[in-house]
């Protein structure tokens, strides 16, 4: 009777396929009504003599069949572990799959570039937004309405819902604005520089209807033309790596008194330009001292502090060093053209690595 019961659950729990129909048969046999427990209930109707007897075998059944329920669980754990690694076994020796690799833009490795050499020489680096207040763009650096100057810069006007009588935003012509932006913000003294993007309805080799510019900023008590013409050749100088002369043409800007265009010493041999030698000039930016009303728009008292300003083509730039011809090629996303004039994403460009 005793060899049956041990029979029938030793091969229950044998072959129980999980942890469920274990536990099923735990408390079938074992558990406070399970067929084993009701038959040690029992011993109490026995005689002595019988109860020598039948109290021990039902213990030992008792131990033996929960020793089978926890061997059986290890058992099913153990499974379950060999299935999982078996599945999601991984073979690290193999070869990674390969990856598409891009190449960093050289306007991008251009912008990092200047900013390097700029922010080395103190100037922090300060942003505005791309779609500008007309008053920041214009107004604000001394170009009123009707000024030819709006006219000339070929500006794109953003669309006003109809009854809608503000004068419309415009996408910013220049990075100029951000001079006014961060002279509000923080006031005098300040050094920033600008690189960013700009917008002019304009479309040929050397024009493109979006190009890039960095606009920097000085102001303090005693600044002067010739801090920024010391600042200019430094900076080209750094850029080209190698001794660039530079030439200060008069010119007007509604922004500076006086202004300048400033072109840099290079020559012309072949059809290739080659910058910092020979004696033709190239027109790379424009600069001056602030205009007093400039400072007064931005919050700066013009008789106590005085500064320079210059705005540079970044596109400009990268075209001299690194020998592209055609601006428009910098935004045709041509992937043979990007591979061949990008650069390595890794090759941060930094001073003592010689940009
Ligand atoms: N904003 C001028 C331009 O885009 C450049 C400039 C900037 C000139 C600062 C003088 C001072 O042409």
């Amino acid at each position: 009777m005793m060899d049956d019961l041990r029979d029938k659950y030793l091969a229950a729990i044998a072959s129980a396929a999980d942890e469920a129909s274990l536990e099923e048969l735990r408390v079938a046999a074992v558990g406070k009504k399970g067929e084993v427990s009701l038959k040690m209930r029992g011993l109490g109707k026995m005689t002595p003599e019988e109860r020598q007897v039948a109290g021990p075998a039902l213990n030992a059944l008792k131990d033996e069949i929960n020793s089978a329920l926890t061997a059986k669980k290890i058992a099913l754990a153990d499974e379950a572990l060999d299935a999982r690694l078996a599945e999601e076994w991984l073979d690290v020796t193999l070869p990674s799959r390969p990856r598409p690799e891009g190449t960093i833009h050289p306007v991008s490795q251009v912008t990092e570039e200047v900013t390097a050499i700029l922010a080395d020489m103190g100037f922090a680096v300060a942003e505005g937004p791309q779609i500008e207040d007309d008053w920041y763009n214009f107004d604000a650096l001394n170009i009123p309405s009707h000024h030819p100057a709006r006219t000339e810069m070929d500006t794109f006007y953003m669309h006003r819902a109809e009854g809608d009588n503000r004068p419309p935003h415009v996408l910013r012509t220049h990075t100029s604005p951000v001079q006014i932006r961060s002279m509000q913000q923080h006031g005098a003294p300040l050094r920033i520089i600008c690189p960013g993007r700009v917008y002019r309805a304009d479309y040929d080799q050397t024009h493109t209807p979006m190009f890039h510019q960095v606009e920097g900023l000085a102001i303090d008590k005693d600044i002067s033309m010739a801090n920024l013409k010391w600042v200019l050749e430094e900076f080209f100088s750094a850029f080209f790596g190698t001794s660039v002369k530079t030439r200060f043409r008069a010119s007007h800007f509604p922004f500076t008194e006086p202004s300048a265009e400033v072109d840099i010493q290079c020559s012309w041999e072949g059809g290739t330009v080659k910058v910092g030698e020979g004696d033709g000039w190239l027109e790379v930016l424009g600069s001056g001292m602030v205009h007093p009303k400039v400072l007064e728009a931005g919050g700066i008292d013009p008789a106590e502090w005085q500064g320079f300003a210059f705005g540079m083509g970044i596109d400009r730039m990268a075209m001299l060093k690194y020998g592209v011809p055609d601006l428009r090629a910098f935004f045709d996303s041509d992937l043979r053209w990007l591979r061949h004039y990008g650069f390595r994403s890794l090759a941060v460009p930094t001073l003592h690595g010689g940009l």
